[in-house]
């Protein structure tokens, strides 16, 4: 039996990361030794974030958590993150007693090259999500910045016609421009800065990092394309 969780804070904000924030010294945590002089500074240790994910896991269980709730989580970087949300929703659903099934699919999107975003999006993954219809869904993303990913992503999910959509997102960017779309869960509003690791990459490296952390310099240009 868990306790019924009190004091997480307002869903939409996130749990908000100054811009001043320094990060974590590095040398307090564990991290793969070949990572060694690629990141600066840990932003958020992965136990902060599973306590975050908690929060929003409570959340989602009030709000759409009925009968069945079908779960979109956007590969890859939004993998440990769907992972643990729904780990979490679903032990949470059990402790309160509810009868509820989740059932989780996979979109694979892509439009980073380097540390920048390219105008194409590439959405690759099941052509037919017709088992949305008339149900909850939950698209789970790891990072929101621009918010274009977002809101194609949106648009392509409710041509299936679901009963409603919501988004997840661990991570906002506080970009100049501001998102277009927000999402309606939000993990954390972070510094406009590019982060690796808890299944976020550069050029596919770092996914394996558990803690999310600031890259270096020197680590953008070992794993540049
Ligand atoms: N890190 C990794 N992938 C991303 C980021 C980031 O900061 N922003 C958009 N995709
Ligand atoms: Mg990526």
């Amino acid at each position: 039996m868990t306790d019924r969780l009190v004091g997480c804070v307002q869903k939409e904000e996130g749990l908000v990361i100054p811009d001043d924030w320094p990060g974590y010294n590095l040398e307090l945590f564990n991290y793969p030794e070949h990572y060694r002089g690629d990141i600066e500074s840990v932003l958020i240790p992965h136990g902060v974030i599973m306590n975050r994910i908690e929060c929003l896991a409570r959340d989602i269980l009030e709000e759409i958590g009925h009968h069945t709730l079908m779960v979109l989580c956007v590969l890859k970087g939004g993998y440990k993150f769907c992972s643990d949300l729904v780990d979490s929703i679903k032990s949470q659903s059990r402790s309160t007693n509810r009868q509820l099934t989740t059932r989780v699919e996979f979109i694979r999107l892509k439009s980073y090259l380097n540390d920048r975003s390219t105008e194409d999006l590439h959405i690759i993954g099941p052509e037919d999500l017709s088992i949305f219809k008339g149900k909850n869904v939950l698209i789970v993303e790891a990072i929101v910045d621009t918010g274009k990913t977002m809101k194609a992503l949106l648009q392509h999910v409710k041509m299936f016609q679901p009963k409603a959509v919501k988004v997840a997102g661990l991570l906002v960017k506080r970009i100049p421009k501001g998102s277009e779309t927000l999402p309606d869960y939000v993990g954390f509003v972070i510094p406009n800065r590019f982060v690796v690791g808890y299944a976020l990459d550069y050029n596919e490296y770092f996914r394996d990092l558990n803690h999310i952390c600031v890259i270096s310099e020197t680590g953008k240009q070992k794993y540049k394309v």
